[in-house]
């Protein structure tokens, strides 16, 4: 049966050691570091809730407390901003906190890989599709990408996921999927692939970060072994669940931005920066001055 229950929940799986961005990260998460003046994670957490989500669920690991912080008041803070009549900035603040009750925080106590950081919202999410955020993604278009893979889950039912078109010598880097006939304004997925060798992928369309899944992903990941890297993959037990269920694929035309990588994370902050009125003219004529001294 095709199940289309409302996708209420997120899940941000938060984790990770973030390697990649050592020193930096030794002690704030790659989650907090800043595109232009908002940590990553507001860009995604924006991404959900415009998407219509209504719960998030950040699954964190040790030396993440301040994620939690953030989604929180600041009582001192706030004070401090309405005895100096800062009320621009109090306003701010109080339009990206989340509504009492609608943040839920788990540990995953060991990063042992994705898939097990899903499995640790299990009781969280409960019985319900829910969808999974990869935070290092920040995606830009004029649909948010979420929002457009709740419209053809609406169609579809079963579970989605996000996919984005590669240069196809690059597909060796992805997880890659199969295409198969429509579904709604999307498409079946025949296969999924983490990082084909070169010249054997079913396609060029790649996982992207964003997933709708049904709750009968958790009984899997229960029982996954440990597969690549020797952590418990999503992509393995979404193989898994393939097996029973739908797949369908959201093709995402927009720009992705891999935060979790140190060239994504500073195309980020210039496209965010170029985009705003308020930055853009105090950057651009110094960003082409740098460019024209590399010629
Ligand atoms: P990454 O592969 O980017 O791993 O995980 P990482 O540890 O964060 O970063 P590097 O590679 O060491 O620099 C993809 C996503 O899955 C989460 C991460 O937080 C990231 O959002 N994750 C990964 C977990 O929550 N737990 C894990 O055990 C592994």
């Amino acid at each position: 049966m095709t199940d289309k229950r409302k996708v209420r929940k997120a899940v941000f799986p938060v984790a990770g050691l973030g390697t990649r961005f050592l020193p930096a990260t030794k002690a704030v998460p790659k989650e907090m570091l800043t595109v232009v003046d908002k940590p990553v994670i507001q860009y995604v957490v924006d991404e959900a809730l415009d998407a219509g989500i209504e719960h998030l669920i950040f699954v964190t690991g040790r030396n993440k407390g301040v994620i939690e912080d953030y989604f929180d008041i600041q009582t001192e803070l706030e004070q401090t901003l309405k005895e100096r009549n800062k009320n621009a900035e109090l306003t701010l603040l109080a339009e990206i906190l989340p509504k009492a009750g609608t943040t839920s925080f788990t540990r995953q106590q060991a990063p042992l890989g994705l898939g097990h950081a899903v499995w640790c919202a299990r009781d969280i999410v409960g019985d319900e599709p829910f969808a999974v955020l990869l935070p290092d993604m920040i995606m830009r278009s004029e649909k948010g990408c979420l929002k457009g893979m709740v419209e053809l889950y609406e169609q579809s039912g079963g579970n989605v996921l996000a996919v984005e078109e590669c240069a196809p010598e690059q597909a060796h880097k992805y997880g890659i999927v199969g295409v198969g006939d429509a579904v709604g304004d999307g498409f079946k997925i025949t296969a999924m692939v983490e990082k084909p060798p070169a010249g054997t992928a079913p396609s060029n369309f790649f996982i992207n970060g964003r997933y709708i899944l049904q709750p009968e992903i958790f009984g899997i990941l229960e029982t996954q072994e440990r597969g690549a890297g020797n952590e418990i993959q999503l992509t393995d037990g979404m193989l898994k669940l393939a097996k029973q269920q739908q797949f369908a694929g959201y093709h995402f035309r927009g720009e992705t931005y891999d935060c979790g990588m140190k060239e994504g994370f500073i195309l980020a902050n210039v496209a965010f920066a170029l985009s705003r009125g308020d930055i853009r003219p105090g950057v651009e004529d110094q960003l082409k001055a740098l460019m024209a001294a590399l010629k």
